[in-house]
């Protein structure tokens, strides 16, 4: 608190700097970040700079004197001035937001709005948050020795680190191997696998947060029946029949 009296009184005495610290997005998706000045003056003829944090002299966007330069190669006609909300009178107004068009994995992170005046300047940092949706996760599964099944489950296109959880019949359950990969498209895929026994009714599910969960699941017992028939159901036929008969002796002789 000190250091922030000390700064304000020695940089400026009429100019603050106001942002909304934290702002996320879907991949893909426009976005504001929000950033005015109090109290509420035109900015038409101050200086403002947009900038990746450390990034002071190659903003990516920087406007001055009414003029607009673009230094970030990245950012080169994605950006311009935009409303913090539909009441803003924009610019004259003091609201100096930054429009980002088309937002990738890549922009996420600290960005600072920078505004300057004769009285002085002050800055803000915005905190940009991406997230992206992944696939259903996919489920396969391949029988072993001694009754004991390899379940997997995948699921790609994920912004930032999805969370994967899986249960059993409603249990939760450790994976053997949880593997993250970060694509090439900036994106993440999860892959995970663990031995369940056959009778097992394990269920997949990955999301970023618990609101957001994509699930996928499966009955081993019944996917068995149906894929392998044979054997084994003839075995659960005859023990079915069997007992029947047992019981049938057992009352027709009391
Ligand atoms: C289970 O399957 C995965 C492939 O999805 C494989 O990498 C892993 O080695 C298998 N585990 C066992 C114990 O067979």
């Amino acid at each position: 608190h000190l250091a922030t009296c000390y700064c304000y009184f020695f940089s400026s005495t009429n100019l603050v700097v106001t942002t909304t610290p934290r702002v996320t997005v879907t991949r893909g998706r426009d976005v504001i970040l929000p950033c005015w000045l109090s109290p509420q003056q035109n900015a038409e003829d101050l200086e403002v700079r947009w900038y990746r944090t450390n990034r002071f002299d190659s903003p990516l966007m920087h406007y001055q004197s009414k003029t607009f330069k673009y230094e970030e190669a990245a950012y080169v006609g994605r950006v311009s001035f935009g409303l913090k909300d539909a009441a803003s009178g924009g610019l004259n107004s003091g609201d100096v937001s930054l429009k980002l068009f088309n937002v990738t994995t890549k922009d996420a992170g600290e960005y600072v709005c920078y505004v300057s005046s004769s009285q002085g300047y002050d800055s803000a940092p915005v905190n940009l948050l991406v997230t992206a949706s992944g696939s259903p996760p996919f489920l396969s599964v391949v029988w072993g020795e001694d009754d004991k099944v390899n379940v997997s489950c995948e699921s790609e296109g994920w912004y930032p680190q999805p969370v994967l959880r899986w249960s059993d019949k409603k249990q939760d359950v450790k994976p053997q191997s949880l593997v993250y990969k970060n694509l090439s498209s900036g994106l993440v895929l999860v892959h995970s696998w663990l031995l369940l026994s056959s009778t097992s009714e394990p269920s997949c599910s990955v999301g970023l947060s618990d609101k957001e969960v994509k699930e996928a699941k499966v009955s081993l017992g019944t996917l068995r029946k149906t894929a392998k028939p044979g054997k084994e159901n003839f075995c659960v036929c005859v023990i079915v029949i069997l007992s029947l008969f047992v019981f049938d002796c057992k009352y027709s002789k009391s």
